[in-house]
């Protein structure tokens, strides 16, 4: 892990004053572009950090080349993810360039998961870079740039005493209709499993839940500004233990409700769970420090349909992990196929530096390759086949912002499936019923269902393409 030279704890928060962090001593609102890579929480945090950024005067861009401020929000789960950040900088730097020319600077920093791991290293291979900053230290942004401006690069890769949700501005109402009608709300963050192949443990830190007051709070607030759908997020949301207003521990169970009662609140969504079954084979999953077995996850899968037969399932997987032979493979093929998922994503085996899996016998890079494609083969054949049963269906979807083409929105399905419905723009944030019109062969497309359907409000119908 990269060596902090940042900020000392005891550093004046960023409520504490308004610090001038204009380097070029021009006034007026500064631009910010935030850029965000990898999961759902990176994008929630880009977001608060232009909440945090905008009572010191920064406007959000969403032309980089406009940008007197660039945030780069990193991810490192997997190599590919970490070094588009250096190709992007690498483009960052020739505008930072032309725009020296014109007397004009742009400052760079690199955020996130990225920064947490390389630290140091990112200011030695990209000098253009003036701030590092990691996923628990961001609240210290405006600190950071001022510091960065009088000394130079600065890099915050500290895990801080204290909790960076206490010290983040909330977003104007405007910033919160301008990120449409479904918003992301982090209740956990980090993860204590430490399966061999991952990084979150390292970069985002050990697993921590905020006191239900707060997630209370955000979530009416977002509400109030005309949000209807909330995800909950979390590196690993089932372990949700924050402290309720009385102080003993809320499951996410209990959250959930809680979630549930806040007027406006349509739809409430979660994500992720440690379900994400990654590999069919016992011995892998044991090489991986799953934790389960096959046998166990296919008896969670049959409860759970037991419960819920209309239930759609998605995982992820990775293929190539150290060690794997064929035989490892075809266990997860086949169990593709006894699950028969709605859809998944899958990777190939990314060694990460400091994780205990990279040092194991790696798994040649064709064989990799292959086994991707044979397994995203049959993937794709059980999301066609669940895509397919849902022509004809009728289903509540929030209608969430412009689709595809003139004249369409777009939501989900209660399975997650983006679905293209023809209706006018001033029907955004509108539940109403849809009927699956057509499917070509991974979108699905949808009219509205007559008047009846603008009622607001509905649950999700739940007919069943999971049956
Ligand atoms: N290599 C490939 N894929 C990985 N994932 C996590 N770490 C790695 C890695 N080192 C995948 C897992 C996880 C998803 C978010 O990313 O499948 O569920």
């Amino acid at each position: 892990m990269a060596e902090t030279t940042g900020m000392s704890r005891d550093a004046p928060s960023a409520r504490a004053a308004r610090i001038d962090i204009d380097p070029t001593g021009m006034s007026g609102p500064r631009k910010l572009f935030v850029k965000s890579y990898g999961c759902q929480m990176n994008v929630y945090d880009s977001h608060r950090m232009a909440d945090v950024l905008a009572p010191h005067g920064y406007v959000e861009t969403a032309a980089v080349e406009d940008a007197d401020l660039v945030i780069l929000n990193t991810c490192h789960i997997r190599e590919k993810a970490a070094e588009k950040v250096y190709s992007e900088l690498g483009r960052i730097r020739k505008l930072k360039d032309a725009a020296a020319r014109h007397r004009r600077d742009i400052v760079v920093a690199v955020a996130g998961c990225v920064a947490q791991a390389e630290g140091e290293e990112i200011v030695r291979r990209a000098p253009v870079v003036d701030v590092v900053v990691g996923p628990q230290s961001y609240h210290r942004l405006p600190a950071l740039l001022a510091r960065a401006a009088r000394e130079g690069h600065v890099v915050d890769t500290d895990f801080p005493i204290e909790d960076k949700f206490d010290h983040l501005a909330a977003p104007s109402r405007a910033a919160t209709r301008a990120r449409g009608v479904s918003a992301f709300v982090t209740v956990q963050e980090g993860c204590d499993k430490f399966c061999s192949f991952c990084v979150v443990p390292y970069t985002r830190g050990a697993e921590v839940s905020r006191p239900v007051v707060q997630v209370v709070a955000e979530v009416e607030r977002l509400a109030e500004a005309g949000v209807r759908e909330i995800t909950l997020i979390g590196q690993n949301v089932n372990a949700y233990h924050g402290a309720g207003p009385r102080g003993a521990q809320w499951t996410l169970g209990r959250l959930l409700q809680r979630v549930g009662e806040i007027d406006g609140i349509a739809r409430l969504r979660y994500t992720t769970s440690h379900l994400p079954v990654q590999s069919g084979s016992d011995r892998i999953l044991a090489g991986m420090n799953r934790r389960h077995t096959r046998a166990h996850y296919l008896g969670v899968v049959e409860r759970l349909r037991a419960a819920r037969p209309d239930l759609a399932l998605t995982s992820d997987f990775i293929v190539g992990f150290p060690g794997e032979t064929e035989e490892d493979f075809r266990e997860t093929v086949t169990l593709v196929d006894e699950v028969g998922f709605a859809g998944a994503f899958s990777f190939k085996y990314s060694p990460r530096p400091g994780t205990p899996a990279a040092l194991a016998d790696q798994v040649p890079e064709e064989i990799k390759a292959t086994r991707l494609q044979r397994l995203q083969q049959a993937i794709d054949r059980h999301q066609a086949a669940f895509n397919a049963r849902a022509l004809g269906m009728t289903f509540d979807v929030l209608l969430e912002k412009p689709g595809r083409h003139p004249g369409q929105l777009v939501g989900r399905s209660p399975y997650l499936q983006p679905v293209q419905v023809t209706a006018s723009a001033d029907m955004i944030g509108e539940i109403v019923a849809v009927t699956i019109s057509e499917i070509a062969p991974n979108s699905l497309f949808g009219v509205l269902d007559g008047p009846a359907a603008r009622a607001a409000g509905r649950q999700p119908a739940f007919a069943s393409p999971g049956a």
